[in-house]
């Protein structure tokens, strides 16, 4: 085994509380004087941070093992292998087992790391799946210094229990952090950097403290000088309450954009799903979210091939796509995860039937994208200027319906810029920088 490591790479797969998470990771190893690489091949701490919700998620870690592993021989280095993230939880016993790692770490257990790392360098198995809840975070180092965009997670976890779903079983129980804690982060935050904020959470619009729900907590945010942008995702529809609906139309900092997923538009399916929300209920609460905030841009979650979906039933997600008209979204193939009630079900769908379905929902998802996108020409809106474009001169930041922006401008990146969106390009937007240049 190798001594102890001086330098690291954290390799994050994924939603983006694994983003998040792997963020942290960086943190939390930067806190122990080592260094990051660009590279994984150039360290000697590799952290695979994996997602376990669809895919042959096990199959890939042990092959991205293998890849790095031959890298390493070539270079005749034999660096140390940390898995992280949701497959650790959900096999890490069998990871250590079969592929030889060194460190195995749950994602509610990666405050421990160092102990671990430390404990595979003396030649050990550092190995940590236990679920203490929010222990991690009172563990974990202060954030100092941040780009203009910041996840801040408020809850982990889900108790949904959607039955095609592993999260309740490598995430764990619905946990809210505290409102001081978090209150006082969102300040740390924007005092490190930050000028937009994303509130994260598998449910993040399950958060509670007694009977403060999240359209509180982001009024209070709200009241935070520096921060001038707050978002959230992702939320379950039946945790919309009124209070956060309520908070799209008088949080001026709160950007007009919801990511709600619905998995599919048929009622027989969302009972097989366990998503304890019908079709015409999810359509009611957009109702009162446009009536909210008009101008919002949507976004949702799809599965198609869901055991036994029938040719009909999936024209009902189609429908319902076409009367939603969504900003953006994203659309999976099923895919059986083990120890969940769907991968049990009879019907099964063929994979020709599944490939079929995807292309047509993505299809009509794609022409709905374009035309938000068109629809949105014209406007003039503030963009946060996020990072530097290929181009000289360019830079690239998000409106506030979350797509991303193109311009030329000398604006630092961190500023919010006046911008008319003047054309609508495949994946993004151009933007000309108008007359005056807001704060
Ligand atoms: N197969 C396909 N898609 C899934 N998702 C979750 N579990 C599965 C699965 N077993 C999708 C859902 C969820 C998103 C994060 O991933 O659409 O909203
Ligand atoms: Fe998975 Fe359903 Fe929970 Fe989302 S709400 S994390 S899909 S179980």
């Amino acid at each position: 085994m190798t001594a102890s490591p001086k330098t690291f790479h954290v390799k994050s797969f994924g939603c983006q509380m694994n983003v998040y998470d792997g963020e942290r990771i960086s943190e939390l190893m930067a806190a122990q004087g080592m260094t990051a690489t660009g590279e994984a091949g150039d360290a000697d701490l590799i952290v695979l941070n994996t997602c376990h919700i669809r895919e042959r998620a096990t199959e890939k870690v042990y092959s991205d093992i293998g890849r790095l592993r031959k890298h390493a021989r070539k270079q005749g280095r034999g660096p140390m292998i940390a898995i992280a993230g949701c497959v650790a939880q959900a096999q890490g016993d069998e990871i250590a087992r079969r592929a030889g790692v060194d460190v195995v770490v749950g994602p509610q257990a990666y405050h421990h790391l160092p102990a671990l790392v430390a404990r595979a360098a003396r030649g050990g198995l550092g190995i940590d799946m236990d679920m203490p809840g929010l222990a991690k975070f009172a563990a974990l180092p202060a954030r100092r210094k941040v780009g203009p965009t910041a996840f801040l997670t408020v809850q982990e976890g889900c108790d949904k229990f959607c039955t095609y779903c592993v999260v309740p079983y490598t995430r764990g129980a619905e946990i809210s952090r505290p409102w001081t804690t978090l209150v006082d982060e969102a300040k740390a935050l924007v005092d490190a950097g930050a000028r937009e904020i994303t509130l994260l959470g598998q449910n993040v619009n399950a958060w509670r403290q007694g009977d403060r729900d999240l359209g509180a907590l982001i009024r209070e945010l709200d009241h935070i000088p520096g921060l001038a942008r707050i978002r959230y995702t992702t939320s379950h529809p039946n945790d919309m309450t009124q209070g956060l609906i309520d908070a799209h139309a008088h949080v001026e900092k709160l950007m007009p954009f919801l990511h709600l997923p619905v998995q599919s538009g048929n009622d027989r399916v969302l009972k097989a799903m366990n998503r304890s929300h019908s079709r015409d209920s999810y359509l009611r609460i957009l109702d009162r979210v446009r009536a909210a905030r008009p101008d919002i841009a949507l976004s949702g979650d799809f599965i198609v091939g869901f055991p036994q979906e029938t040719e009909a039933e999936f024209a009902d997600t189609l429908s319902l796509i076409d009367a939603v008209g969504y900003a953006q979204a994203y659309s999976f193939k099923y895919s059986p995860r083990p120890g969940t009630p769907a991968a049990d079900m009879a019907g099964q769908m063929p994979a020709e039937v599944m490939d079929d379905r995807l292309q047509r929902l993505q299809a009509s998802l794609n022409r709905d994208q374009a035309a938000f996108n068109a629809a949105t020409v014209g406007r003039t809106c503030r963009v946060l200027i996020e990072r530097k474009g290929k181009l000289p001169g360019q830079l690239i930041g998000k409106s506030p319906w979350l797509q991303s922006v193109h311009l030329t401008s000398e604006a630092k990146i961190g500023a919010l810029v006046q911008v008319d969106l003047i054309r609508a390009d495949p994946n993004s937007m151009a933007g000309a920088v108008g007359m005056s240049a807001a704060a």
